[in-house]
């Protein structure tokens, strides 16, 4: 399965902040996901980073300048402009910002955003008083309300040593938002996806829980795959060590109670429901509330009760149902039943023992059994590419 990104030309401006550094590393990342990456640099950025590190990175001439014989943009200045899939100004200076939203066009990155029909993101970074100045706050403003995407910045530790919003997105949030870009008119616009992430912690005492090896991969991976086709997407997280997706709106969540809650809520107006999370069967019957001292017996038992079947129970007009199946020993039967106890339309199916998939790596092999028998098996991939394909069963099922 080819990435969203694979052969789309994207152009990287690059103004003169001290987060230079992330866009290297913005640029290495998209030219690993297949596209092809024109960076433009104003004069302040080469102060940072040298031409020659982008140029390595994507195989191609930089832009430093519109009137140089060998820049491409001195035969055509609005070459870029035309070929971009997408154009992402990472780090935006305030000074570039308020060049854009004033509508100078003085040097290559101004010039192209200002040509171009493709959809511009707009990462700025800089100090946090620099970010609240009014004259900035004005420009931003303005690059909203003629659609461009402002993408952060964030809050935290700046460069200047203040804490406060200013830092730029990292990089895989920036890829994020690139993917977004590309697929708003996808085969999933107008549709809301939900996914459930992560392994539910059932309470012990205020300290202890019961807890899984579920490591959230592929239920954010799914949440990923489905923004980037289009979908406003809900994840519902049980805690996990991943980071907030960009442009997914993230729910975080503790046990399964709090998790049947929320997505009781959230399937109401959905379109879909891929519930990839590990939630536990079990969970204490009486949790207590002060931490339970170690005492001096050698064995402590602890009464379970059972959990709400969540997928069983959620039931909606026109609602597609994926479930997971993680299994160890007869796969197929197990999740067969699954299938039908839970009136799914499709389940997906794990292997936990194979090393290259399930729990915690970045690859997974999936067979998807639908209601009509039908069996589709999914080689070794990334977990990204797996949730594609079971996004296009899930596409079919809309239809
Ligand atoms: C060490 C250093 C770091 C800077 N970092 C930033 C920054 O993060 N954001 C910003 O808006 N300006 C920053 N500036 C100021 C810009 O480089 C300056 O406004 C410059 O004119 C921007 O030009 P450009 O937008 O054409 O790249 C920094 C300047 C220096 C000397």
């Amino acid at each position: 399965m080819p990435s969203p990104l694979e052969g789309k030309h994207i152009a990287l401006g690059v103004t003169g902040s001290i987060a230079c550094y992330k866009a290297v590393d913005l640029a290495s990342k998209l030219v690993q996901s297949g596209a092809l990456v024109d960076v433009l640099m104003t004069e302040g950025a080469q102060n940072f980073v040298s031409p020659l590190s982008f140029r390595s990175i994507t195989h191609r001439p930089v832009i430093t300048d519109l009137f140089r014989p060998e820049s491409e943009l001195s035969i055509n200045h609005v070459a870029i402009a035309e070929r971009s899939d997408v154009l992402i100004v990472a780090p935006a200076t305030a000074n570039t910002i308020a060049r854009i939203a004033n509508g100078i066009s003085d040097d290559p990155i101004t010039t192209t955003v200002l040509a171009t029909k493709a959809p511009v993101i707009i990462a700025p970074a800089m100090d946090a008083n620099m970010y609240e100045n009014p004259a900035t706050r004005q420009n931003v403003a303005r690059l909203e309300s003629w659609g461009y995407v402002m993408a952060g910045p964030a809050e935290g530790r700046l460069a200047s040593g203040l804490t406060g919003k200013g830092r730029l997105l990292e990089p895989q949030q920036l890829l994020g938002c690139i993917g977004m870009a590309l697929g708003r008119k996808g085969d999933l616009a107008g549709r809301k996806v939900v996914v459930s992430a992560g392994g539910t912690q059932e309470a012990i005492d205020p300290v202890r829980v019961i807890a899984n090896h579920s490591s959230g991969k592929m239920g954010y991976a799914l949440a990923e795959a489905a923004r980037d086709r289009g979908a406003r997407t809900v994840l519902v997280s049980a805690p996990t060590a991943l980071s907030d997706p960009y442009g997914v709106e993230l729910i975080r969540v503790g046990s399964a109670r709090e998790m049947r809650e929320v997505l009781l809520g959230q399937c109401d107006d959905a379109d879909a429901l891929i519930m990839a999370a590990a939630v536990a069967d079990w969970r204490p019957k009486e949790p207590s509330d002060r931490k339970v001292k170690k005492g001096k017996s050698n064995e402590w038992n602890i009464e379970l009760i059972k959990n709400p079947d969540i997928l069983a129970e959620i039931k909606g007009e026109g609602l597609v149902k994926v479930g997971f199946a993680a299994e160890s020993e007869d796969f197929l039967d197990n999740a067969q039943s699954k299938l039908l106890s839970k009136d799914l339309h499709l389940i997906a199916v794990n292997n936990i023992t194979a090393e290259d998939s399930g729990f915690a790596v970045d690859t997974n092999r999936v067979i998807l059994l639908d209601r009509e028998g039908g069996v589709q098996e999914i080689p070794l991939m990334s977990k990204y590419d797996v949730a594609h394909h079971l996004l296009d069963r899930v596409v079919t099922l809309l239809r």
